[in-house]
């Protein structure tokens, strides 16, 4: 008998033909999200799940599902995993790192240039048939060459947005709560500077850090009013980084120049004041999302889960403390 999988969204046809050479697959391809009550109804009987960064996986779920040996998230994100909840219920969580790098980091260069060249509101401008030719003082941005750019996180995905940023000749510095070796500094060109310092000093700030316990808010009205009124925020790091509230208060008062969002607080149900903003480009947690990455995403998430339940060792383990309890 094949062991059962449960996976939570809709995956890609290959992903699925995978795993069916390996477990006996309940797959939810009508991809509604399933509440905290269905999937621990769905999750009797299975000893595995690839679930989503929508899905909670908590004590609460975890003591309801005994047979469960494993989770296996197609996100590099875990914030919506409990690792000490998973290791006490001896379930192994897994996330995707790395092959998702590129295409966010192209994402962010993309989400920085529409927010300081104001793509999206001269787009719904022309749109409405409100273009009347053009002027020399209509529609002014800001420029991403040559502009000093912090980015809070320096990690994967971080130092490849530094890379991608060198076209632009900035001056790049960076915050994170250890420091890069002085050899790869050099090589990104990247200079460490405390928070506050980034923050004063940066005409583009961008986000990429996990939300955790620390970063919740790592952005909030005190943060907001350290940065120049001329400077643009990025994030495509997680909601709740950023104090959504904070923000708009900023926004709306001309604190910050713009902000460029791909993630919210209780997304999908976002701010519905951050909608009548027009100085913000908003996109629906898509930085990922090209489809060559979402397939390994998805694939990688696939393997994990097949390395879990036959050789008890995934390589994306995130709770490793699980196999010492195992031994
Ligand atoms: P990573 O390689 O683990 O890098 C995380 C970086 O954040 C590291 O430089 C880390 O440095 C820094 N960091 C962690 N906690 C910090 C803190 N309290 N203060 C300052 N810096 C901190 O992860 P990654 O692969 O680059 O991914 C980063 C995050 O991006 C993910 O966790 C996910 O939430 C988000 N993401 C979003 C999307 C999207 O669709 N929008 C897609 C992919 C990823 P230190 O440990 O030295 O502090
Ligand atoms: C995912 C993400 O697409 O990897 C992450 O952390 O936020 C995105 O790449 C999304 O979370 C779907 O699971």
């Amino acid at each position: 008998m094949k062991k059962k999988v449960l996976v939570t969204r809709a995956v890609f046809d290959e992903t699925l033909a995978y795993l069916a050479q390996h477990f006996d697959i309940t797959s939810n391809q009508a991809d509604q999200k399933y509440s905290p009550a269905e999937l621990a109804a769905r999750l009797q009987g299975m000893e595995a799940a690839l679930i989503s960064s929508t899905d909670r996986v908590d004590d609460s779920l975890l003591s309801r599902c005994p047979g469960l040996k494993a989770v296996c998230s197609f996100s590099v994100g875990y914030n919506h995993i409990d690792l000490a909840a998973c290791s006490g219920h001896g379930v192994m969580a897994t996330n995707t790192p790395g092959v998702l790098t590129d295409s966010v980091a192209d994402f962010a260069v993309c989400l920085a240039l529409a927010t300081c060249r104001r793509l999206t509101e001269s787009e719904a401008m022309l749109r409405r048939g409100e273009w009347k030719g053009t002027h020399l003082k209509e529609l002014l941005g800001v420029d991403l060459h040559h502009a000093t750019v912090g980015i809070c996180g320096l990690g994967r995905i971080g130092q490849v947005i530094a890379r991608r940023l060198r076209g632009f000749e900035p001056r790049i510095l960076y915050c994170t709560r250890g420091r890069l070796t002085p050899d790869l500094e050099r090589e990104l060109e990247v200079a460490f500077a405390p928070k506050d310092e980034l923050l004063r000093r940066s005409d583009i700030v961008i986000l990429i850090l996990p939300y955790t316990h620390e970063t919740h808010h790592y952005i909030g009205a005190r943060e907001l009013g350290l940065m120049k009124r001329s400077a643009v925020l990025i994030n495509v790091a997680r909601g709740g980084v950023v104090d959504d509230v904070a923000l708009i208060e900023a926004l709306n008062a001309g604190r910050i120049r713009a902000a460029g969002l791909d993630v919210y607080e209780n997304e999908p149900n976002l701010n519905p004041a951050l909608l009548g903003l027009k100085n913000v480009v908003l996109s629906p947690h898509i930085a990922s999302a090209s489809e060559p990455t979402r397939q390994a995403m998805a694939m990688t998430a696939a393997r994990n889960c097949v390395a879990a339940l036959t050789t008890g060792d995934p390589p994306n383990l995130l709770n490793p403390e699980v196999l010492r309890q195992k031994a």
